[in-house]
C-alpha cells in the first residue's frame, strides 16, 4: 500500500521531470482544419495543389460547385489532382447550378475540360459522397470554432449550407473568399467578378451572412499572380508531375489573356486566394467595408458594392484584401509543386 507521503514524492517527481520537457516537444500544436469549396478548373487545380502540400492542415472536406465548368467536370477534375498529390481529403458533390439562375460556364476561358484541353487523363474516378452541403455542415459543427473555410468558386454551397444550418456562422472560424474585385476592374463585366456574377443571389447571402470573410478579389490576382512565359517555364522546369500539370494546364487561359484580358500569361487568382487562407502574413494590407451584392442583369449584375457612407441601413462587415506579397506567394508556389 502506497503512502500518501510517498504519492505526494513521486507526484512532485513527475510534475518536476515535465517541467523539465520544452513546451513544444511535449504535444505538436493540433493541425488546422480546412474546408475547401471549389469548381475545380486550372486555377483551383493549383490551389488544391497549395493546400495538399501545406504542412500543419487537415483537408476536412472539399466540395465540388458548377461555375467555371459543368458539376461533373469539376469533381472528376477535384479528384484527379486529389490522386496527383496522393492525398485522402473527401471529396463530395454539391450544387449543379446556381441558386435561380441557369449554370453559365467559363469554359471559353479555362478550356472544354477546364484544364486546358491539353489531354489530362481525368475522368472515371468516384466521389466520397453526393452531399457537400452536409458535409460543410458536418465539418463546422466537429471543428466548431476552428475551421477554416476557403471558396474558389461561385457560393452556392455556402449559401445553401447558410440556410440549412445558420449555426454555422458562429462555428466556421473564417471564410476566405476568392471572389469579387475591391478595385471596380471586373473580369466578366467591366465591375463584377466571375465566381460572385454566375451565383449573385448566393453571394448576397453569404458576404452579409456574418461568416468571418476575407475576401480576395480578381485584383489580387491581376497585380500580384500573374504568371509570364518565363515563370511558367522556371515552375514547370522543377520538373515534378505536379509542377508540369500546374503549368500545361493552364494552355487555354494563358490564350484567353492574351486575347481579351491582355495579361502577359497566365493569372491565379485561386491559388493566391489559398495562399492568403492557409498563410494570412501573405496578404499584406486589408481594409474592413460593408459589401452588398448587386443581382438583377447587364454590367452591374454580380457587382460587390461597398459601402462606406454614414447612411444607411448596413450589412456585415467583410475583410477586404488589398495587397499581397508576390514573393510570398511565389515561394509557396515553387514550394509546393516541388513536393
Ligand atoms: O474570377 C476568377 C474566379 O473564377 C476563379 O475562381 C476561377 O477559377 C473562376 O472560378
Ligand atoms: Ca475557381
Amino acid at each position: 500500500m502506497i503512502s500518501r507521503r510517498m504519492f505526494a514524492k513521486g507526484a512532485i517527481k513527475g510534475a518536476l521531470a515535465l517541467a523539465s520537457v520544452p513546451v513544444f516537444a511535449r504535444a505538436a500544436a493540433a493541425p488546422r482544419p480546412f474546408f475547401i469549396d471549389s469548381d475545380t478548373a486550372s486555377d483551383d487545380a493549383v490551389a488544391l495543389i497549395l493546400a495538399f502540400a501545406e504542412p500543419g492542415i487537415d483537408i476536412v472536406g472539399i466540395g465540388t460547385v458548377a461555375g467555371n465548368v459543368p458539376l461533373d467536370s469539376a469533381t472528376q477534375t477535384a479528384l484527379y489532382v486529389r490522386e496527383l498529390c496522393r492525398s485522402k481529403a473527401p471529396i463530395h458533390v454539391g450544387a449543379d447550378r446556381p441558386l435561380t439562375r441557369d449554370l453559365e460556364t467559363a469554359q471559353d476561358v479555362h478550356g472544354k475540360d477546364g484544364m486546358g484541353d491539353v489531354g489530362l487523363p481525368i475522368g472515371g474516378r468516384k466521389p466520397d459522397s453526393e452531399d457537400a452541403v452536409g458535409a460543410l455542415i458536418e465539418a463546422a459543427r466537429r471543428h466548431a470554432g476552428k475551421l477554416e473555410l476557403v471558396t474558389l468558386g461561385p457560393l452556392t454551397n455556402i449559401a445553401v449550407a447558410l440556410r440549412r444550418a445558420p449555426e454555422i456562422v458562429k462555428q466556421i472560424k473564417s471564410c476566405t473568399v476568392m471572389g469579387g474585385v475591391s478595385d471596380y476592374v471586373g473580369n466578366i463585366t467591366p465591375v463584377s467578378e466571375f465566381n460572385i456574377w454566375v451565383d449573385p443571389e448566393a453571394a448576397e447571402i453569404t458576404l452579409r451572412s456574418g461568416l468571418a470573410i476575407d475576401m480576395v478579389g480578381w485584383d489580387i490576382s491581376r497585380k500580384y499572380a500573374v504568371i509570364d512565359d518565363n515563370d511558367a517555364a522556371s515552375l514547370r522546369a522543377i520538373g515534378t508531375e505536379r509542377a508540369k500539370v500546374a503549368v500545361d494546364c493552364q494552355k487555354v487561359l494563358r490564350a484567353f489573356n492574351e486575347r481579351v484580358s491582355g495579361l502577359k500569361g497566365f493569372d491565379l487568382p485561386d491559388p493566391i486566394a489559398m495562399a492568403i487562407a492557409l498563410r494570412p502574413s501573405i496578404g499584406t494590407r486589408r481594409r474592413q467595408d460593408h459589401a452588398s451584392v448587386l443581382g438583377g442583369e447587364g454590367p452591374t449584375r454580380g457587382m460587390v458594392m461597398f459601402d462606406e457612407s454614414p447612411i444607411g441601413p448596413k450589412g456585415a462587415q467583410i475583410g477586404v484584401v488589398e495587397e499581397a506579397s508576390r514573393d510570398g506567394f511565389m515561394a509557396m508556389m515553387r514550394e509546393a509543386l516541388a513536393r
